[in-house]
């Protein structure tokens, strides 16, 4: 799998938007949004090509590497920083929520019980962290139908063999296509 990571159009509408806007607060979610989009398309279209050509167990790899892959490429062509996180994370090590994201999780958890779509669900907040304030930005992943073969209460055996090899210690398992699976996270110091 050696395709471009990103198509041209959507890094430029993701990288112009945050380059050009820099400095101007009132734009910020703005910009979060474009590059949640920009990371959110090319992951899924990753995924899609992958399942259809080599099966679920040959997609794992791009969940494993091209995600963080297109996560760096995006967060090296702008200011922010941008991942994805879950309270029930399948990597751990990589996507363990500290404890501003574990509140917002929870709260995003909060909101779809009391009736709001988890679809654009998002909280952002200026946060003082220890070299300075940072502009902090979570979208809610919701979980949908192509993502249960892999995150659900019933994988393949074959597959949930190669979840088993991979993640020894995988906690995202058991969603049902509308649960919040997680949630992108973004932050740009101010
Ligand atoms: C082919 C199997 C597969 C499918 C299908 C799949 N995932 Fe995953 N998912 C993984 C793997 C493997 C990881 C661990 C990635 C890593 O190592 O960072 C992961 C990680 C994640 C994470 C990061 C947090 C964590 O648990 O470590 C989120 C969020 C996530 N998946 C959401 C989704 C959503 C939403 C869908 C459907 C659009 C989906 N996944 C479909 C295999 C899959």
């Amino acid at each position: 799998m050696t395709k471009p990571l990103l198509t041209a159009a959507t890094l430029a509408l993701a990288v112009g938007a945050a380059v050009s806007h820099a400095e101007d607060t009132i734009d910020e979610p703005w910009e979060a949004r474009a590059l949640i989009k920009a990371f959110a398309t090319s992951l899924q279209g990753e995924l899609k090509g992958a399942m259809a050509e080599g099966g679920p167990v040959c997609a794992i790899q791009v969940c494993k590497e091209e995600a963080p892959a297109i996560a760096a490429d995006l967060s090296q062509r702008s200011e922010w920083q941008i991942g994805r996180t879950s309270l029930k994370t399948r990597n751990g090590a990589r996507n363990a929520p500290d404890a501003w994201e574990t509140n917002v999780l929870e709260q995003f958890e909060s909101r779809q019980r009391n009736g709001e779509s988890p679809k654009g669900m998002t909280y952002a907040e200026v946060v003082t962290m220890d070299d300075g304030k940072v502009y902090r930005h979570m979208q809610a992943i919701p979980t949908g139908q192509v993502c249960v073969a892999c995150h659900g209460a019933r994988i393949a055996p074959e597959l949930a063999e190669a979840i088993d090899a991979a993640y020894p210690e995988d906690q995202a398992r058991g969603y049902k296509a509308g649960d919040i699976r997680g949630a992108f996270t973004l932050s740009k110091p101010m």
